[in-house]
């Protein structure tokens, strides 16, 4: 909840403009007051008035509006608020606010301000990933600026990829995790995500499908929720989550003791696809072939099972989930499973190559707790993500 929190919401020039209406609607329902400003661009994709019908007061659109100065001069505009929000911020706001520019009302409005700046990027693909937009970007998360999104998707220009405006909803949320009135504030989570490499001499590596995906989207919605998410990650083909702490492993042993070095922990989310075997004569040097036409046997061992060593160790969290990747009798495997690994819960799922759910943008998952299983139905893994973020954010109330 919001209440009583005052936001200064400042709408860029682009197409996502449209879905700041519904933001200042989300805020305003959720107790916040928001004082909107809309660049000179941001009038030609919404009007002043549609803004300021929304959101119940004045919208300001020009610098010289402040004279008005006498009414609220552009200084106190800036630091009345709890929160400044950037909603679309466009590639040229962006360059703006790394640049210090301060050439109209809302740059200038950036660079007066003494509270915090969340920006939901959105912009054409290729304007994203431009190496100027992500210097710019880098600039302002070394300067503490918070950043929603962008997503991927499609896109108005007709492109796909990142450069989407994040769902209101998703900005909502960040504001809450900024002015820490998330459910989960205070809450620190551990994540492990991506698969492990584990090595068979210096330049090889025994590896599996996961993507990463599922982790990913798991501690970004824990992190919307307001929590402290620690994300212990493989080598994953998803880029991590911002506004997380990321730690890089290869090996199951090195996740194994970078989760150790992570705790004490609220909740422990364990998506990681570990290996369950490493190979035990690792090569010290390139394996080589010596013209006899025999093959090299390679020799295993078992991985440390990280899930039970920290359901079964201390300090241990509250809550400990656990995955479960099943191929046949999903429910029996995965609820033997949360027995043999000491864990709260099992988040099982259907990975035959039928379902297309391994590397895929959906999962279709059942939930085993204490109390039995709850099988949900087929959604994108964001929103099982969300679902299930929501379910530990309820268990640790
Ligand atoms: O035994 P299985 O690999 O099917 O168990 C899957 C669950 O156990 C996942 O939550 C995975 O992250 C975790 N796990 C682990 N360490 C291992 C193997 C699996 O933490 N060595």
């Amino acid at each position: 909840m919001l209440a009583g929190k005052r936001i200064l919401l400042i709408i860029g020039g682009g197409i996502a403009a449209y879905k700041s209406l519904e933001l200042i609607r989300l805020l305003t329902k959720a107790g916040a007051s928001v004082v909107p400003v809309l660049t000179k661009a941001g009038t030609e994709f919404v009007t002043p008035l549609s803004v300021s019908a929304l959101a119940g007061v004045r919208v300001y659109t020009d610098l010289f509006d402040l004279t008005d100065e006498a009414e609220m001069g552009h200084i106190q505009l800036s630091r009345a608020a709890d929160l400044v929000v950037v909603a679309p911020a466009t590639a040229d706001l962006m360059s703006k606010m790394a640049t210090g520019r301060a050439d109209d009302l809302a740059s200038t409005l950036l660079l007066a301000t003494d509270k915090r700046v969340l920006i939901a990027p959105a912009m054409n693909v290729r304007m994203w990933q431009h190496p100027a937009t992500q210097r710019n970007l880098a600039t302002l998360q070394a300067d503490g600026v918070l950043v929603a999104g962008p997503n991927d998707g499609d896109m108005a220009c007709g492109e796909f990829g990142p450069g989407r405006m994040a769902e209101p909803a998703e900005v909502l949320a960040a504001v809450e995790a900024a002015l820490g009135t998330g459910v989960l504030t205070g809450r620190h989570v551990l994540v492990t995500s991506g698969p492990t490499h584990e090595p068979i001499d210096p330049v090889r590596y025994i590896a599996n499908r996961s993507s990463g995906a599922q982790g990913t989207a798991l501690a970004a919605a824990l992190r919307d929720l307001g929590a402290r998410v620690t994300f212990v990650t493989g080598p994953a083909t998803v880029p991590p989550p911002s506004g997380v702490t990321v730690i890089r492993v290869e090996t199951a042993r090195q996740m194994l003791a970078a989760v150790q070095a992570a705790l004490p922990v609220d909740a422990a989310v364990m998506a990681a696809a570990v290996a369950d075997w490493r190979v035990a004569n690792e090569g010290a040097q390139k394996m080589k072939k010596d013209g006899s036409g025999k093959a090299p046997a390679l020799e295993f061992a078992e991985n440390p099972d990280i899930l039970a060593s920290v359901a079964r160790g201390t300090p241990r969290p509250r809550l400990v989930v656990g995955f479960a990747a099943e191929t046949e009798h999903v429910v029996d495997h995965a609820t033997a499973k949360r027995a043999r690994k000491g864990c709260d819960w099992i988040v099982a799922n259907d990975v035959s190559p039928a379902t297309g759910i391994m590397g895929g943008t959906e999962n279709a998952v059942t939930l085993i707790t204490e109390h039995g299983a709850e099988t949900w139905p087929r959604m994108g893994k964001d929103q099982v993500a969300a679902r299930l973020a929501t379910r530990i954010a309820e268990a640790l109330q």
